[in-house]
């Protein structure tokens, strides 16, 4: 199988490229506009790079749509501050830029494999939620953190009609707070702007306090990236034409917790880490709380929680996640706090 992926550098793209070369014998196609995150394979013979743009490498990936058994176009923004501070830019990318793709995967009859997201269903209030049954709930329109969910959702509903009208194959994965090893970039955590994850670990190792966002009584549920490219393994391999026309949350229900239980387990792991320690980055870890406003500005609006219904995963791919929050974020830290000291050898806890 010939395997195209679009933002191949990302978070999901690098650990499902190494994925890919030690489990299967398929090729990889892939294009990013860096390759920091993929060192591990970019020498493999079966991986074959360009470094481009998805808006200026438009020939290229037309060529590549065409030869491909399988495109997943994982290119987006998908960072809450900058559905706020820069909402055309998230229309541009993670709307326009990726319905050109699909609509060139529909000319070529090439499956697509969509990231979807956990936020199209916004603020819905269902205990579960079902790929199937569940509404989508989204703020008014000021409220522009939810131009992401709104673009992923329309392009979601794009596929579908394409399913529907002429038999197209695709597959749509939502991803519920992933998170692992090469997660954000680190820096990035300086203006605020990571997952929150990245977020405190990057707060901590800078010096910075721990912001809690309206008290940080929202959950979330955690999912280990290992675990999330299982399943979306499966997914590629479609046995049987079982993934055409599904839908999948990917997610661990048994890992919700609050972001402020998120903050005490950053603050335990650094606590507890012989390298944290000798840099000095367990030293007076503070936590506080912060309003939406003091930390997004206007126009972000939360989820209270979020936990997803897995049953079309575990029955039509026979998949359940196996890492525990806790170990999940030890493995997240622990991974952070290496690659910060190999990157910045000698440096200390720096000072806000
Ligand atoms: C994220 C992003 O929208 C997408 O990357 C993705 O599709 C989706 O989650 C997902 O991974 O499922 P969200 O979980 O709201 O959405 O984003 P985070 O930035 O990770 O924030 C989680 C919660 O922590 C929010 O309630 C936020 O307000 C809070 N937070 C964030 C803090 O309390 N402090 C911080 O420093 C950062």
């Amino acid at each position: 199988m010939k395997v195209l992926i679009l933002g191949v550098n990302g978070f999901i793209g690098s650990h499902l490229s190494e994925k890919i070369l030690t489990e299967t014998d398929w090729d990889i196609y892939g294009l990013d506009i860096s390759s920091e995150k993929i060192g591990n394979v970019i020498d493999n013979p079966r991986f074959h790079f360009l470094e481009g743009d998805i808006d200026i490498n438009k020939e290229w990936i037309e060529y590549h749509i065409k030869k491909c058994d399988v495109v997943l176009p994982l290119v987006a923004i998908a960072t809450p501050l900058t559905y706020v501070q820069d909402p055309l830019r998230v229309f541009e990318l993670d709307f326009e830029a990726n319905l050109a793709i699909i609509k060139q995967a529909v000319k070529y009859r090439t499956r697509v494999i969509f990231p979807s997201t956990s936020e199209v269903y916004g603020m819905c209030t269902d205990d579960e939620f079902n790929e199937e049954t569940s509404n989508f709930i989204l703020g008014p329109t000021n409220k522009q953190r939810w131009i992401y969910s709104c673009c992923k959702q329309l392009l979601d509903r794009v596929l579908w009609a394409h399913g529907q009208k002429s038999g197209f194959k695709f597959s749509i994965f939502r991803p519920y707070n992933w998170l692992g090893p090469r997660l954000d970039d680190i820096e990035s955590t300086k203006e605020g702007s990571s997952r929150v994850i990245t977020q405190f670990i990057g707060d901590v190792i800078h010096g910075k306090p721990i912001r809690l966002v309206n008290g940080g009584l929202q959950k979330r549920c955690f999912l280990y990236i290992d675990d999330g490219i299982d399943c979306l393994l499966k997914i590629i391999e479609n046995k049987d034409g079982a993934c055409d026309s599904k839908i999948f949350n990917i997610g661990n229900p048994d890992n919700n917790m609050s972001i402020a239980e998120l903050a005490d387990e950053v603050k335990a792991i650094f606590e507890a880490h012989p390298l944290a320690k000798e840099h000095g980055f367990s030293d007076n870890i503070k936590i506080e709380k912060v309003t939406e406003e003091e930390f997004y500005g206007k126009g972000y609006q939360d989820v209270s929680f979020r936990v997803p219904s897995i049953k079309n995963a575990k029955e039509t791919l026979g998949w359940t996640p196996k890492h525990d929050f806790k170990s999940a974020m030890k493995l997240t830290v622990d991974w952070f706090i290496q690659d910060y000291v190999k990157k910045n050898p000698g440096k200390t806890k720096q000072a806000a």
